[in-house]
């Protein structure tokens, strides 16, 4: 969350340069962006509300010819959606520039403090205490110096660039969000992720928890919170970062969609023999735990399902931001396998910290070469989805379920199986991406948007199906859903049905198929209309959404028709499904 980015070095277009990294790091935030470049012994800033898209700088900005600037792009925590909120944020010299991802936990003990001293606050944030600090501490101290003792003030896991008028460095420190840093030949870069770095140089130094670094003329790195002198460690990536543009798709969401056959055909193929090296692994461990976020997690669920099926091994899911407070029996036998297409989610990166103390083993799958949890896995399995840029998963969700799959099968030594099933799934899915079938879901879609709310129900393997369902309506149409296991409904959820309540009901033909059907028997007598996902026609259904039976890899398809009802959904409400409103891409503040 918040996407930081910054340049100093012998080219006099930084404001350019940070303004164009910055549009690479939206999907870190959009509720607002800024930029601060330095233009002689001054700071001029430009703040907005709303997405950077493909905004312009003010000329005023341009032309300073500066060489050194800093800009961010905002997700909220503290303070509303306006300018004053945004970044950078400045002291009351107006010298200092701080730009920020993370959560001050102290900041309202900080401020009080700092207001009886005399500063004069104008945004609701908590950084910019940050800045008051770091302009106290400049009345006796260098600027180094400066940053060092405010940032060790800090509670929270916190990443923060400054800038001062008066120096020709830009200085930056963290303990929790990620900073990189790339150098180029007499220029430094620094970002919230590489993916704004690495156009520009393959040489590069993750900042890690606790270090801070000054760049100017030098790269200096220090360690907090004594500022030790610490010697960097460059490493050079190989790799460049994919582009990714909508081609002749209205909106990424729905391109992504449609990615997915050539996705699931790339995974049939490349991915059983480093699978193989791993079955080792997974079978000698003691006590094996998906943990994921959102639809990782639900993807992680549908695993814990097909390891019991397929391999008749017990393998434990938790939502990974509850996973801190149930590791307390991690031993170094244990192994951790974080799902998350960002490589970046705090609330995976958390727990793997403790792991890591316990020496547990990692075998992270992400979508992110280089990314944080990449680098802490002991093991790597990449999705190869290629750039996801639309804020709900689609595609990274049917990679990970077919990486899921092939590892299952590849433990009971059933590659050959699994290659099979996965390239039936990529011709289902083609299949169901076909005009006539959009056709059906685009009507769906029309007759469901002024819905009050919508249920989905599954069980077994289709239970997660449920769960990630109504997620992705929820979360781009904003239509309240809830998704949960058909045997649960009788339970309490069924006292919110009445007439018209449209239910979704995942009925694949494998053993859940009779009690689900008398699920949404028990529905549609209370009045509910009931839109089945199934390879066969019922009764109980008012719409009937077909999904051809592709045995153990059902679950892996069946999805793609709710992706396709979500997108509409949102469409036909008039909302921007790439963007929903207070989502990021990236979460990495708690
Ligand atoms: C929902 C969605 C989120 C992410 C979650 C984890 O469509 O995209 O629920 O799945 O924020 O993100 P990653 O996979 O990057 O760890």
């Amino acid at each position: 969350m918040c996407g930081i980015f910054g340049y100093v070095g012998k080219n006099n277009n930084a404001a350019q340069i940070t303004l164009e990294g910055l549009k690479l790091l939206e999907y870190r935030g959009y509720d607002s962006w800024g930029v601060a470049v330095k233009s002689g012994k001054k700071l001029d800033v430009e703040k907005h509300v709303g997405k950077i898209g493909s905004a312009a700088l003010k000329s005023s900005i341009i032309n300073h010819k500066s060489s050194i600037a800093i800009g961010h792009t905002r997700w909220a925590t503290h303070g509303g959606v306006t300018v004053q909120n945004a970044h950078p944020h400045l002291d009351c010299t107006k010298t200092i520039a701080v730009v920020h991802n993370g959560i001050v936990e102290n900041f309202e003990e900080l401020k009080k403090d700092l207001i009886k001293k005399g500063h004069k606050f104008i945004s609701q944030t908590d950084t910019e205490v940050i800045v008051h600090l770091i302009e106290d501490f400049l009345k006796k101290e260098g600027f180094a110096s400066s940053v060092r003792d405010a940032f060790n003030l800090l509670k929270g896991l916190n990443a923060i660039v400054v800038v001062n008028a008066v120096s020709s460095e830009i200085i930056a420190a963290k303990n929790g969000s990620p900073l990189v840093i790339g150098i180029g030949k007499d220029e430094f870069y620094i970002a919230s992720d590489l993916i704004g770095i690495s156009d520009y140089t393959d040489k590069i130094v993750f900042l890690k928890d606790n270090e801070m670094i000054i760049l100017g003329k030098n790269i200096k790195l220090l360690s907090l919170p004594k500022g030790n002198r610490l010697k960097e460690k460059i490493e050079k990536i190989n790799f460049k970062f994919e582009k990714s543009s909508k081609g002749n798709f209205e909106h990424f969401m729905i391109k992504e969609i449609y990615d997915q056959p050539r996705i699931i055909r790339n995974i049939a193929r490349n991915y059983s023999d480093q699978f193989k090296k791993m079955s080792h692994l997974i079978e000698s461990a003691k006590g094996i735990f998906f943990i994921g976020a959102g639809t990782a997690y639900h993807a992680g669920l549908a695993g814990t399902y097909l390891f019991s099926k397929m391999a008749h091994m017990h393998v434990n899911t938790s939502v990974a931001s509850e996973f801190n407070y149930l590791e307390d029996f991690l031993t170094k036998e244990s192994l951790i396998i974080p799902l998350s297409q960002s490589g970046e989610t705090i609330d995976v990166i958390e727990p793997l910290n403790i792991a890591k103390k316990k020496r547990s083993k990692i075998i992270a799958v992400t979508n992110s070469i280089g990314s944080t949890i990449y680098r802490m896995a002991d093991f790597n399995i990449l999705l190869n989805a290629g750039p996801e840029k639309a804020v709900a998963s689609t595609k990274t969700y049917t990679a990970k379920l077919c990486v899921i799959l092939m590892l299952v099968f590849a433990l009971i030594k059933k590659e050959k199986e699994a290659e099979l099933l996965l390239n039936n799934a990529a011709k289902e899915a083609e299949r169901i991406l076909e005009d006539n079938n959009i056709k059906k879901i685009k009507e769906i879609a029309k007759t469901l948007k002024d819905s009050k709310n919508i249920y989905v129900i599954g069980r077994g393997l289709s239970y997660p199906s449920a769960l990630e369902a109504s997620l992705k309506i929820k979360e781009v149409s904003y239509i309240p859903t809830e998704g949960l296991a058909g045997g649960e409904l009788k339970h309490g959820t069924i006292a919110l049905i009445e007439k018209g309540t449209p239910c979704i009901v995942f009925a694949p033909k494998d053993e859940t198929f009779e009690s689900i059907i008398s699920n949404a028997t028990e529905i549609k007598s209370r009045g509910g209309v009931i839109i089945g996902v199934s390879s066969k026609k019922s009764d109980v259904f008012d719409y009937f959404i077909e999904v051809k039976d592709i045995a153990q890899a059902a679950f892996i398809t069946q999805i793609i028709p709710l992706q396709l009802l979500a997108y509409f959904l949102a469409v036909y409400k008039g909302l921007d499904p790439d963007k929903p409103r207070n989502l990021a891409k990236s979460v990495t503040v708690k």
